[in-house]
C-alpha cells in the first residue's frame, strides 16, 4: 500500500484505481480451481455479471484482457469466407478488421473519423442484403470518448439477421449495457475499467441466439484456450469439468468488486458516472477547450480534450505537470496524438478526484502560458458535482 505522501489519483481510461477491500480479497489463501469453495465463489461471479450486462444467456469468465475478449468474440463466430461489417471510429473499434482477417473473414470496414460515432440508418445502408454474417462494434470508443448507439444499431443488426459483436470494455460497470433488450448476440468485456478490479479476467457472454450458433458451430474455433465450445462443459458443471485453472486470486478480486457494484446499486451508479463526466465537460468548456467527441455522443466514462489552438502545449510536458500534482491522465490517440488529452472517469471515481484533476489541469495550463479565468472550470464543476452530493 503507498504512503499517503506517494497517493496519486489514476484518472486513466483503465486500468483504474482498486478499492482496498478488492486489493485485499486476492491475499486470500489460493483454493484449487476445482474445490467447492471455489467454484462456489466463481458460480457467484458468473451470476452477478450476468445481471450486471442484462442477459439470460451465458457468461463465461478467464484469465484474459479486454483484447482477448474481443478475439474469442471474433474467433469463435467468424469462419474463414464470413463476410462481417466492421464498425470503426477509432483504435479499438479498428481492431476488429485485423481479427476477423485473422481468421480468415471478410472484412467490410464502415469508417466515421476520431470524435464521430454511427447512426442506426448508417449501419442499415451498410448491411442491406449484402449478406454479412455479423456486425462489430465498440460501445465506448476509448481513444475518442464517443459512445455508440449500441440499442439503436442492435435493432437494425437483428432485423437484417447478422450477429452483434460489441465491445464493451469501456462501458461495462459504469453505463447502462442491457445485452438482451439491446440485441447484442457476443458481448466482450473485461474487469480493469469501470469495474474497478485488477486488470486479468476477460469476460464474454453469449444471449441464447449467440448459445444455438455455438453449439451448432462444427469446425473447432481457431483458439484452443479461447474456444468457448470447450468452455461450456465446465461453465455448466464446474465440478466435474476441467479446461484450464482460473485466474483463482482476480476471481476473488473480482467478486469483491461486484459486491461493491451492486451494494452502490446500478442507478446509482450509472448516474454517478454520467454527472462527473457532465461536470468534467462543462469545466473545459468554461475554460475554453473543446471536447473531441460530437454532442449526443460524449461518454459517461471517458473524456477526449482538444488541446488550445491559439497556445503551443507540449502534451508529454503537460501531463507531467498534472502528474506533478499526483494526478494520472492519458494522451490522446490516433490522428490525435499531440493534438489532445484524455481523462477516464469511471470505476470507483469520485466528485472530488474530479474537482481535483480540473484543478490540476488548470494549473498546469496557466504554466504553459495558456490565456483562461483561473478557476472557472472547477465553478463550473462545482455546481454540476452539488447533484451527487
Ligand atoms: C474499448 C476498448 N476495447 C479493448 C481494449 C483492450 O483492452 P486490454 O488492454 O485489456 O487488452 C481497451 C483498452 O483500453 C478498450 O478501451
Amino acid at each position: 500500500m503507498k504512503s499517503m505522501g506517494e497517493r496519486r489519483i489514476v484518472m486513466l481510461p483503465g486500468p483504474t484505481s482498486v478499492d482496498p477491500a478488492v486489493l485485499r480479497a486476492m491475499s486470500r489463501q489460493i483454493e484449487p480451481h476445482s474445490h467447492p469453495a471455489f467454484i462456489d465463489k466463481y458460480k457467484n461471479v458468473l451470476e452477478k455479471l450476468r445481471k450486471l450486462i442484462r442477459t439470460d444467456g451465458q457468461v463465461f469468465a478467464f484469465a484474459g484482457s479486454g483484447t482477448f475478449s474481443q478475439e474469442v468474440g471474433v474467433a469463435n463466430f467468424v469462419e474463414p469466407g464470413d463476410k462481417v461489417l466492421c464498425l470503426v471510429n477509432g483504435f479499438f473499434s479498428g481492431r476488429f478488421v485485423d481479427m476477423v482477417k485473422r481468421r480468415g473473414g471478410i472484412p467490410k470496414v464502415l469508417e466515421v473519423p476520431f470524435g464521430e460515432g454511427f447512426t442506426a440508418e448508417m449501419v442499415r445502408k451498410a448491411l442491406k442484403g449484402a449478406g454479412f454474417k455479423a456486425v462489430t462494434a465498440t460501445h465506448v470508443e476509448t481513444s475518442s470518448g464517443v459512445v455508440n448507439p449500441i440499442d439503436e444499431i442492435g435493432e437494425v443488426v437483428r432485423e437484417e439477421g447478422a450477429l452483434f459483436i460489441v465491445d464493451t470494455v469501456a462501458s461495462l460497470g459504469g453505463m447502462e449495457v442491457r445485452q438482451d433488450e439491446w440485441g447484442i448476440n457476443v458481448n466482450c468485456a473485461c474487469t480493469q475499467k469501470c469495474l474497478g478490479a485488477p486488470p486479468g479476467v476477460s469476460i464474454v457472454s453469449l444471449d441464447k441466439e449467440a448459445m444455438e450458433v455455438l453449439r451448432k458451430r462444427e469446425t473447432p474455433a481457431s483458439t484452443f484456450y479461447g474456444d468457448l465450445k470447450g468452455w461450456l462443459p465446465v461453465i455448466e458443471d464446474p465440478y466435474n469439468n476441467y479446461r484450464s485453472t482460473h485466474p483463482v486470486s482476480l476471481i476473488y478480486a473480482l467478486e469483491e468488486a461486484l459486491n461493491q457494484i451492486f451494494a452502490e446499486g446500478l442507478k446509482k451508479r450509472y448516474r454517478r458516472h454520467k454527472i462527473i463526466a457532465e461536470a468534467f465537460r462543462k469545466a473545459m468548456k468554461a475554460i475554453g477547450l473543446k471536447i473531441l467527441a460530437k454532442p449526443g455522443y460524449e461518454s459517461s466514462t471517458v473524456t477526449a480534450v482538444l488541446y488550445p489552438e491559439k497556445c503551443s502545449i507540449d502534451d508529454v510536458e503537460f501531463r507531467k505537470e498534472v502528474e506533478r500534482r499526483k494526478i494520472l491522465i492519458a494522451y490522446g490517440y490516433g490522428p490525435l496524438r499531440g493534438k489532445s488529452f484524455r481523462v477516464g472517469h469511471m470505476g470507483s471515481v469520485t466528485a472530488n478526484d474530479m474537482l481535483s484533476t480540473i484543478s490540476a489541469i488548470e494549473a498546469a495550463l496557466k504554466k504553459f502560458g495558456y490565456k483562461f479565468r483561473y478557476g472557472a472550470g472547477v465553478t463550473a464543476a462545482q455546481k454540476v458535482l452539488e447533484k451527487l452530493r
